[in-house]
């Protein structure tokens, strides 16, 4: 069949590389993609929030799946559009895609279903939040715009002043837009973070690999956060025993709360937990991959995608027997200095062609463009360089010594991740 992947990141490279080992795969598109994305699927140049131009693209070039990578757009309702025209879509609808698009629905989701989670209050009036934080909070406090902010609009607050000041800025000053039309105050938990990834199919779910998310720019956890500087799986921190109560109190818990709600889940729900002194408890969802999750779990998956992603559209996940290589993998993110704040594009890259002959060390393009018949920079992350080893020190010597290949003027990148 053909394919249609929706996005332009990294993790919609690494969805396109993984499709592309799939025999039931012919054709890949991808909208509207990036340099290195070109090199496996053919371009369509329609941004992500066209969801009627890129259902007639679906229709017109007979697409069998399209996989929807981005949260705005399953957020804004693609996959709904796409099931009303017939045609066959991985995602879940605008009705479930609200469990990453509004953190006040996801914590009262939580709540209701004891879900562990953070301690938190939900406010729609920046003087009532303000006069909560006088009055109630304990510090540090975490201020949070419930919509989407790319990864952005979480602050942490250390005293009265700053949260005061954390209020205006995502109330007040709209600084993250719509997404501060309301604000979640939450308690601050301390402890190891874990990503899992995992499908669902309305009713039953099936956990990907965990993995290890480095969100802040600097090394040692240090500077502002990002969308995600590297990653690596699996998270040595996610141990048999913190799985188990993961299933039993967090995983199947979501799913049959969802459901409960009239909102059955179809797609991928990506748990962002901490394991704290009292248990692990969640901090986020997102309705779909992360990125760069996507990058060091999808290279260690042996079931063709396709076949899992059918299952989830079809509720038959329960006859999936998902495999992960044992094989550690880790991804490290080459960034333009400025990111993520402001940065220039349009830098050529140089040395990519030393990716091409190699099986275990993948370079995924995040934000890349042609210009002139070169490859240039067209983002604040620009590639994620990634490797499988026999274990994560293995991965880790791997891709650091191939992050040296690829050049750019502006290159930054953390010396630190899987360390
Ligand atoms: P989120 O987008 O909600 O995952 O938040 C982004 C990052 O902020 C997380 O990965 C954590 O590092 C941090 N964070 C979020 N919520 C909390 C919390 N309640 N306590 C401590 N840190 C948090
Ligand atoms: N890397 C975090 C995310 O994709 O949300």
């Amino acid at each position: 069949m053909n394919i249609l992947i929706v996005g332009s990141g990294g993790r919609e490279h690494a969805l396109a590389w993984k499709c592309a080992q799939s025999p039931r795969v012919d054709k890949i598109y991808c909208a509207p993609g990036n340099a290195g994305i070109a090199k496996i699927a053919e371009l369509a140049a329609i941004g992500p929030d066209r969801f009627e131009d890129l259902a007639d693209f679906a229709k017109s070039h007979d697409i069998g799946l399209t996989i929807v990578g981005m949260d705005d757009p399953l957020v804004g309702g693609i996959v709904d559009v796409f099931e009303e025209r017939g045609l066959r879509v991985f995602g879940p609808r605008k009705s479930a895609a609200i469990l990453e698009g509004s953190k006040a629905f996801s914590k009262a989701l939580m709540k209701k279903y004891q879900i562990p989670t953070a301690a938190f209050e939900t406010f729609t009036d920046l003087e009532e939040a303000k006069s909560w934080l006088r009055s109630r909070a304990s510090f540090p406090v975490v201020l949070k715009a419930s919509g989407l902010a790319l990864g952005k609009g979480v602050l942490i607050c250390e005293d009265l002043e700053s949260a005061l000041r954390g209020a205006d800025e995502i109330m007040g000053e709209k600084k993250f837009g719509q997404a501060g039309d309301e604000m979640v105050i939450e308690e601050f938990l301390t402890g190891r973070e874990v990503s899992v990834l995992t499908f669902v199919d309305g009713t039953h779910i099936r956990e990907m690999s965990s993995a290890q998310d480095y969100k802040r720019a600097g090394d040692g956890d240090t500077g502002l956060n990002t969308g995600g500087m590297g990653n690596i799986s699996p998270n040595p921190y996610y141990t048999e025993e913190v799985q188990r109560i993961c299933r039993e109190k967090i995983f199947q818990p979501t799913v049959d709360a969802m459901k409960a709600e009239g909102r059955e889940f179809k797609g991928v729900i990506f748990f962002g937990l901490m394991l704290t002194e009292d248990g692990p408890k969640v901090l986020e969802y997102n309705c779909r991959f992360g990125d760069p999750e996507a990058q060091v779990v999808l290279p260690r998956m042996e079931n063709d995608l396709i076949d899992v992603l059918e299952a989830c559209i079809d509720g038959t996940l329960d006859q999936v027997d998902l495999r992960f290589r044992p094989d550690s993998c880790v991804c490290v993110v080459l960034a333009s200095d400025g990111y993520p704040v402001s940065y220039e594009k349009g830098k050529v890259i140089r040395g990519l062609e030393a990716f091409d002959k190699e099986t275990d060390r993948m370079c995924f393009h995040a934000g890349t463009a042609f210009r002139d018949g070169e490859i240039v920079t067209n983002g604040g992350r620009v590639l994620g360089i990634t490797a499988l080893g026999k274990n994560l020190e293995d991965a880790r010597a791997k891709a650091y010594e191939a992050a040296g290949w690829a050049d750019f003027e502006g290159k930054y990148f953390r010396r630190d991740i899987a360390l």
